[in-house]
């Protein structure tokens, strides 16, 4: 039986004083696909964990000392557990590798609580969700969400084959009453799912969700062109085939960057990341992926023009946050934070 069911509960919302870090015991580890399995955590502090949003993801502090981030994948009614899917790539940085082969049932780790940069829309009318692969994973709670709510959505799910798909079993219901579609290409990404076809035309009040592998992003990005912003949601687990520092911007320059806490004043060199800066001032600061798509190194700034060169933050965010594994400066300094 898969790890993740959909069912009706309570709504409860996302709980912003909840401590950034959170030690959880390994409950089980399960089987959902060929190289696919489910880790269920719970507190081992507590009865509940805190409150999460569908779409939220958090950070699992290997034992090797890698952090890697996964979406949750149960539904966010749910306060006695966080789900994850996790699909094993040997040819990634370590950390899928690490979940499968290291992390048993009973053992403790540590995770952050929640964060969510893939939020549902609360004025949508219809949902368009579209995941390729293991990006199913915060779709899954998405989708729970809307049932639960009474919304209309439809859900594409593009696999390449029966056997490497996960949670077919808790989606059956959903295919049987239209609500959802397998699409699977036998790794040729020119059959499954007709993208052009599928995102031509936007049904009134429809919101677009994605995620999934760097090519499909990229191409439902460019098929989705023609939506308003404001009406495409994603999220990203590998970097952008198109980078952000290729759309335009200049080359690097140097900038100044002021931490208004530590009254600390340093300088970006070109070729240089503020992380790097930080750390040659011995200031560490918390990183992931350094490709500006996890959300990890997320800092307020205070002043300053920032040149962002994340797939994380949307505009609004923009306004009050930026990225420093991979972001820059516009202006000729900039005050973080920290
Ligand atoms: S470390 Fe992932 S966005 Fe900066």
């Amino acid at each position: 039986m898969n790890a993740v069911t959909l069912h009706e509960a309570p709504l409860v919302r996302q709980d912003s004083m909840a401590p950034s870090k959170l030690r959880v015991r390994v409950q089980s580890v399960s089987y959902l696909a060929e190289d696919i399995n489910a880790f269920e955590f719970v507190s081992v502090d507590s009865d509940t964990l805190p409150a999460f949003t569908p779409g939220s993801h958090i950070d699992v502090h290997l034992p090797q000392g890698l952090i890697r981030q996964y979406s949750l994948c149960n539904p966010s009614t749910e306060r006695h557990r966080y789900v994850i899917a996790v699909l094993r790539d040997p040819l990634g940085r370590g950390g899928s590798v690490a979940m499968h082969d290291v992390l048993r049932a009973g053992q403790i780790v540590t995770v952050s609580a929640p964060r969510n940069h893939f939020a549902l829309s609360n004025s949508a009318t219809r949902h368009v969700f579209i995941a390729g692969g293991i990006g199913i994973t915060p779709l899954m709670s998405m989708v729970a969400e809307v049932q639960r709510r009474g919304e209309a959505f439809h859900l594409h799910y593009c696999a390449r084959t029966p056997q490497r798909t996960a949670f077919t079993g808790a989606l059956c219901g959903l295919v049987a009453s239209g609500l959802a579609s397998i699409h699977y290409d036998n790794g040729d990404p020119g059959k499954g799912l007709d993208l052009k076809a599928t995102l031509q035309s936007r049904p009134d009040g429809a919101h677009l969700y994605y995620c999934g592998p760097a090519g499909l992003m990229d191409a439902i990005e460019a098929a989705s062109g023609h939506w308003p912003r404001d009406a495409v949601h994603c999220e990203r687990f590998s970097a952008s085939g198109s980078p952000a520092r290729t759309k335009g911007d200049d080359p690097d320059t140097p900038f100044e960057v002021e931490l208004a806490r530590s009254k600390k004043r340093l300088t970006v060199h070109p070729g240089e990341t503020i992380v790097d800066a930080l750390k040659l001032h011995g200031i560490e600061v918390e990183t992931s992926c350094c490709e500006g798509y996890c959300g990890t190194c997320m800092t307020r700034y205070l002043s300053g023009d920032p040149l962002h060169r994340d797939s994380v933050l949307d505009e609004d965010d923009r306004e009050e946050f930026i990225m420093i594994c991979c972001s820059r400066a516009k202006s000729a300094s900039i005050v973080l934070d920290l």
